[in-house]
């Protein structure tokens, strides 16, 4: 995990616990940093409802608009199963939405310290966008 911001990293292993996932028991963290520098982050939160579940990075992207931000620089997605999880389509969309080409994306093993990198345009190289509106 050398090349993941330890700031990031330690937020994620920090709020993992209030991963609300009674479901699936699949506990997801996600961290991420906007162009002003600043962090915010989320968690998965299920619903008896599943369908109504919402990934942790939506939630983090989502508290950093709410926060006024606008654009994100880059994201982490931890997890305390074997093997690190890339933001699903939902997710990558919603991030495309307030990133670019290069936004950075850490995914991390909690449990076994694996990691992987990756940018939005490698993970998601054709995307709609406003582009597609022309507005
Ligand atoms: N989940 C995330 O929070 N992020 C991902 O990147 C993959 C999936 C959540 C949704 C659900 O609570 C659980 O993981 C299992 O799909």
């Amino acid at each position: 995990m050398d090349n993941v911001p330890l700031d990031m990293v330690n937020l994620a292993k920090e709020i993992i616990k209030n991963s609300y996932a009674p479901y699936s028991k699949y506990n997801v963290a996600s961290v991420v940093r906007t162009d002003n520098n600043n962090v915010y982050w989320g968690v998965n939160i299920e619903n008896a409802s599943y369908g109504l579940t919402m990934c942790a990075e939506r939630v983090a992207i989502f508290n950093a608009i709410s926060h006024g931000e606008k654009k994100i620089k880059e994201i982490l997605v931890a997890v305390n199963s074997e093997e690190p999880a890339i933001p699903c389509g939902a997710c990558l969309q919603v991030l495309s939405e307030f990133g670019d080409d290069d936004t950075q994306i850490y995914s991390i093993s909690l449990k076994s310290n694996k990691s992987k990198f990756y940018k939005l345009k490698d993970l998601l190289p054709y995307r709609f966008s406003s582009k597609n509106l022309k507005i």
